[in-house]
This record gives C-alpha cells, structure tokens and sequence, in this order.
C-alpha cells in the first residue's frame, strides 16, 4: 500500500516554519490559526502542540474533520492536508505515542496543552500560480529570489 504522506510532503512540513489549521463548529462555520509546533509523526499522522489554541480544541470535539495546510513561504510550495483529527491529553496512554516530535520544538517554555492528531485522508499539493502560469521562467530557484524580495530578507554571504 502506498503511504498517504511522501518524502515531498515530509520535506516540505520541515522547511515549513507554521501550519494553518482550519476546523469548524457544528454550525459549519471555519476558523483557522497558526501553529508553529507541528511534525509529520508518521505515513498518515501528522501532530500538532496545542498550547494557545482553544478554540480549535472545541471544534475538534464537535467536528473531527480539519484541514491542515503548510508551505515554505520562500520556494512558495506546501501541501494541504485533509483528515480527521483527535485531541489526546496528557494522561491517555496514547499522549506519549504523539509528543516525543513536539516536545523538542515547544522546550519548557510553551506547555503542550494537548496534542491534535490528524489522520490524513487526502493530500493535495498546492504551489504558487507562477508554477503553472509561467513554467519556462520560474523555478525554485527564482521563486525563492522573488520571495526574498517580497520578504525584504537581505541574504548572508558565506565563505564556507
Ligand atoms: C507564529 C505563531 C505560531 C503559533 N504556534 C502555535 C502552536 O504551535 N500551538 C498553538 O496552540 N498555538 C500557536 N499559536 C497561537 C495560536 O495561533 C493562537 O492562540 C490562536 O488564536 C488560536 O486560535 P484557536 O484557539 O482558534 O485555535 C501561534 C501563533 C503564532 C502567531
């Protein structure tokens, strides 16, 4: 069986600095925030740190589905990720299943709160229009230049 989640996508959520995740209330209506503390866990899982985020907390317990998308803001490419997602608290046997990829990325100064687990069911890969409109010019190479620019990122030179 192939696996949902490919070395692309697992690449491309480490050079991701945040996720986005998008949950909603029993009413269907969307609410979506940052996460920085986020990890491809395994073929199908990907964890995120609940530290500051309530009101996805609440909307997990009403509606599992979520939607969880992350790019790399400089080669301007990512992946959205469908799935389902639980809220595992510490106490359940399964929190330490999920925490070790967090634990390191959030240190002792951002408590987890609780870990949201997310079971993909669908990947789609998402890249800047400039990909599709204008192939013969862009590459990685020129998105992450334009990218620089846009972000104003002076870039270091390095002798090494
Ligand atoms: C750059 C950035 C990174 C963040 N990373 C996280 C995170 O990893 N985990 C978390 O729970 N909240 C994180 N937050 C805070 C939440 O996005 C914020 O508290 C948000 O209002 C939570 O909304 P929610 O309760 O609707 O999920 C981050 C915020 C920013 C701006």
């Amino acid at each position: 069986m192939t696996a949902l989640f490919n070395s692309d996508l697992k690449e491309m959520a480490e050079r991701s600095v945040l996720c986005w995740l998008a949950t909603a209330d029993d009413s269907g209506q969307p609410n979506v925030s940052p996460k920085e503390v986020f990890a491809v866990a395994d073929d199908e899982h990907i964890v995120v740190a609940n530290i500051a985020s309530p009101g996805s907390a609440k909307n997990i317990h009403i509606n599992s589905k979520v939607c969880l998308s992350f790019i790399d803001v400089f080669a301007q490419k990512g992946f959205k990720v469908y799935g389902v997602a639980s809220d595992v608290k510490q106490g359940q046997t399964e929190y330490f299943r999920w925490v070790e990829p967090l634990r390191m990325m959030a240190g002792d100064r951002f408590p987890i709160q609780s870990i949201f687990v997310v079971r993909g069911t669908a990947v789609e890969p998402i890249i800047a229009p400039s990909y599709r409109l204008y192939p013969r010019e862009t590459t990685e190479a020129s998105q992450v230049q334009a990218a620089l620019r846009t972000y104003r990122v002076k870039q270091e030179v390095s002798n090494v």
